[in-house]
């Protein structure tokens, strides 16, 4: 009697185990589908975010020239002039980025951006030639450069979490470039103003 109940309660066990195991399989395969599915929505979000900074980039190349025509400290003329040639070089390392990951380049109207460059002309029109212009140049150039730094450092780490390591390293040198620009800014041009100068 003993020993049936001892056989009875191994067998239950044992059914219980199996179908622990199983359950645990079949989570187990629910999670790999889910861990898929949020990598490729991830992938997505990150080329919605490549489409939208290739259309700001390509955005900048127009409008800084503009910028660098309004503006009178030397200093920062030459600034801008810089980050031009710099911008057009990222939007030929955005285009790569494209490639590394498979997809055409596309671009995508970023309303941030637009918005961003539309102040800068707004500041340009109301303003006087000379310091003031060119502080408000400045200020405006400084949150594109913000937009920039948020968006790239944003690519970076998601590349980076897909295993996409050689776009990350492209888009984490652009990021650089645009953290280099926005201390120019800040350090070189804004000191150089001469609000004294009529
Ligand atoms: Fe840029």
């Amino acid at each position: 009697m003993a020993t049936q109940t001892k056989s009875k309660t191994t067998a239950s066990e044992e059914k219980k185990s199996t179908s622990k195991s199983t359950a645990s399989k079949s989570s187990e395969k629910g999670k790999l589908k889910a861990k898929s599915s949020a990598a490729e929505d991830l992938r997505e979000l990150m080329m919605d975010g490549l489409k939208d900074i290739y259309w700001a980039e390509k955005a900048l190349t127009k409008a800084l020239p503009k910028m660098a025509k309004n503006a009178t400290t030397p200093e920062l003329v030459k600034a801008i002039e810089d980050h031009l040639t710099v911008t057009e070089e990222q939007v030929k390392k955005v285009e790569k980025v494209f490639e590394i990951l498979g997809e055409k380049a596309k671009a995508e109207k970023c309303e941030a951006m637009e918005g961003l460059i539309k102040e800068g002309e707004d500041i340009m029109k109301s303003s006087e030639t000379g310091p003031v212009r060119d502080a408000g140049i400045i200020a405006a150039s400084q949150k594109v450069e913000h937009y920039e730094i948020a968006s790239y450092g944003t690519l970076a780490a998601w590349a980076e979490t897909l295993g996409e390591k050689e776009a990350q390293s492209l888009l984490q040198e652009i990021l650089e470039q645009e953290k280099d620009a926005d201390a120019t800014l800040t350090e070189t041009a804004y000191g150089k103003i001469n609000f004294d100068a009529k």
